[in-house]
């Protein structure tokens, strides 16, 4: 079922966001600020013990047990890979050979542009009004038995927003695939479901380095799942898929849990007051639990806004090529400053 006119992506050169030379890069939803200078200059020292004539940990064992000890699970209930893009691939290849995936537009490009590349059908569901999960669609898919996999995306990028605890619930508890769960920006919520993986064993959570953890150049990402759904992940990653330096990085990432709270919660701040500034211009805004705002001009055309903040050199993400969306634009929350300089921007070009 396809219920809009904008229901069909141009294959744009948006589909990838756009490299262009500005000073201020506010597209790719990644943290303003990284992990502390000290973890780099504690990984180039560790970088110096390194055996690099050797294959890796092909298990990544120690990485596991530090990330099973943060999440309070065991390390079996754990799968790491390059970036949680990887993560998705390998549950594609892993979970879905013989179904179809189903996910609810618009949402990540990437999950069903990864889901063609390693030729797994997608169906596509739509969300409400206000971008929720719709309760009849979502029964539409636990009702339709080509699907092996459903795939929510909490916060959902590009609207910003969370599923509700109980639509997850209810997706684990009556579907008879998996349900997998993206959970790129959790942090920037107040949600937490790991708990409900004590309860439903078809449930993946999956979670990356690249968004809080302020690492998205380091490629590292995992999943969160019953150790059966796990051990089958590892059967179709490549030998050695993460290497050396990856593992280690992750290692001494997670040391610094205070200081990632602490940019989460100036993000957060900086994505509030960035909300309620929007909303003193002629735009529709959408509330968001990430580290993003999805917004629509109601006196000029999405993409003459982009072009005009482009030109004073503020580069965001003009939102073209998703399903079910109309045309709409999508800020990243930086810095201060630069948070600062996009407002006096915005609404000189408003
Ligand atoms: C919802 C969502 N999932 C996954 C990713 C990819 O993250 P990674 O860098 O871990 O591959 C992104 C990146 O923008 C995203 O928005």
């Amino acid at each position: 079922m396809e219920n809009s006119s904008y229901s069909k992506p141009k294959l744009s050169s948006t589909y990838f966001s756009p490299q262009v030379q500005v000073a201020i890069r506010l597209n790719s939803n990644e943290s303003p600020f990284g992990l502390p200078h000290r973890w780099q200059s504690e990984l180039s020292k560790a970088i110096d013990s390194i055996q690099f004539n050797r294959y890796p940990d092909r298990l990544s064992v120690n990485l596991r047990n530090a990330l099973a000890n943060y999440h309070k699970m065991s390390p079996e209930n754990i799968y790491v890979a390059n970036g949680s893009n990887e993560v998705l691939q390998s549950i594609y290849l892993a979970h879905c050979r013989s179904g179809k995936v189903g996910m609810f537009e618009p949402t990540y490009l990437l999950h069903s542009h990864i889901a063609n590349i390693v030729s797994v059908p997608t169906l596509r569901y739509f969300r409400d009004e206000s971008f929720r999960t719709d309760k009849q669609e979502l029964d539409r898919a636990i009702d339709n038995k080509d699907l092996s996999l459903l795939l929510l995306c909490s916060p959902n990028n590009p609207t910003g927003n969370c599923e509700s605890h109980e639509i997850i619930e209810y997706a684990c508890s009556n579907f008879d695939g998996l349900v997998v769960v993206d959970e790129a920006y959790v942090q920037f919520s107040k949600q937490n479901i790991t708990g409900l993986l004590k309860t439903y064993e078809n449930l993946i959570i999956v979670r990356t380095f690249s968004k809080t953890w302020g690492s998205a150049g380091l490629r590292l990402g995992y999943c969160l799942a019953a150790p059966e759904i796990i051990s089958q992940l590892f059967s179709v990653s490549l030998p050695y898929h993460v290497d050396a330096i990856k593992q280690i990085g992750g290692i001494l990432a997670l040391e610094y849990e205070d200081d990632i709270l602490e940019s989460t919660g100036e993000i957060i701040k900086q994505r509030n007051e960035t909300y309620e500034f929007l909303k003193t211009l002629p735009l529709d805004v959408f509330e968001s639990d990430s580290n993003f705002i999805m917004f629509r001009p109601q006196t000029v055309q999405s993409d003459q806004l982009f072009n005009s903040l482009i030109e004073k050199s503020i580069l965001i993400r003009f939102l073209d090529s998703f399903y079910n969306l109309e045309p709409a634009l999508r800020v990243t929350i930086g810095t201060r400053d630069e948070m600062a300089r996009f407002h006096d921007v915005l609404s000189d070009c408003l």
